[in-house]
């Protein structure tokens, strides 16, 4: 018997113990700044500076040595190191903490704070500095051209094509800190339940809860882990 497909989503709870805040808590950044200000095409050619302005101080944050991959990216990780079956970790997160913690299995469906494009050539680099309207695109040289290689609402995700794949083939699908409110990433449990045993890790109950087999609430540094740990245990 082969071991099972996994498929796990993350959303901005995974980091919100490792200190990066979420979205839609209370104290989370829309609760701060709104999307059509700062996460819109339109935004962006309306003040491209204020966009830029807004994804400058998250990567910022990434650059901080205090923020650290934890307990649950690393899990995650032993898990993509280990797991002899297909196993995809698509996140819907912009920071490279996944990455860090060492996952390798690993698809950025909205994109990733610590690249840039460009906007006329499309070439893709890596980023860590800050970005603004007089940044040259290192490959065709012209400026006024780059911005945040992050998917904006209204755009289309990344790797959808890929990510459909994997999902047709899971047997086990795990959503992990996110709140099942934006799409397509909030209709992936609904494209596999009933074929695929489905879990959701995450600090409460979500719109998504009802569509899952089996829900755990908790921080994401005990379930994850621990749900690791379970499925290492029946390799
Ligand atoms: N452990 C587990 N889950 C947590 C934790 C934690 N420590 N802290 C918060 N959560 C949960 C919240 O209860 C919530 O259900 O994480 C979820 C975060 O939801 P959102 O803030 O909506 O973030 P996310 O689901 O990733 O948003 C999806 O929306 O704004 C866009 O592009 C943005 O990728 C983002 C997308």
């Amino acid at each position: 018997m082969s071991a099972p497909s996994i498929v796990i989503l993350t959303g901005a709870g995974i980091s919100r113990e490792s200190g990066l805040a979420t979205f839609r808590d209370a104290d989370g950044i829309w609760a701060k700044v709104r999307i059509e200000d700062v996460a819109t095409p339109e935004a962006f050619r309306r003040d491209p500076m204020r966009v830029h302005g807004f994804y400058n101080a998250r990567r910022a944050q990434l650059r901080d040595a205090a923020l650290q991959p934890n307990a649950a990216h690393l899990a995650l990780a032993e898990l993509d190191g280990c797991w002899p079956g297909d196993l995809l970790l698509v996140t819907q997160n912009v920071d490279d903490l996944h990455a860090r913690a060492g996952s390798r299995r690993l698809l950025h469906m909205h994109g990733e704070l610590m690249k840039a494009r460009c906007g006329r050539c499309e070439a893709v680099h890596p980023w860590a500095a800050d970005l603004s309207t007089g940044t040259p695109c290192p490959a065709c040289r012209q400026t006024g051209s780059m911005r945040p290689h992050v998917v904006w609402f209204g755009e289309m995700p990344l790797e959808l094509k890929q990510i459909s794949a994997a999902l047709d083939r899971c047997d086990l699908f795990v959503a992990i800190g996110t709140s099942g409110q934006v799409y397509p990433a909030a209709g992936f449990v609904a494209e596999v339940r009933g074929r695929a045993r489905t879990v959701e890790l995450n600090l409460e109950a979500t719109e998504g809860s009802r569509l899952f087999d089996e829900v755990r609430y908790g921080p994401a540094t005990q379930t994850v882990p621990a749900f690791v740990h379970e499925l290492v245990q029946s390799l």
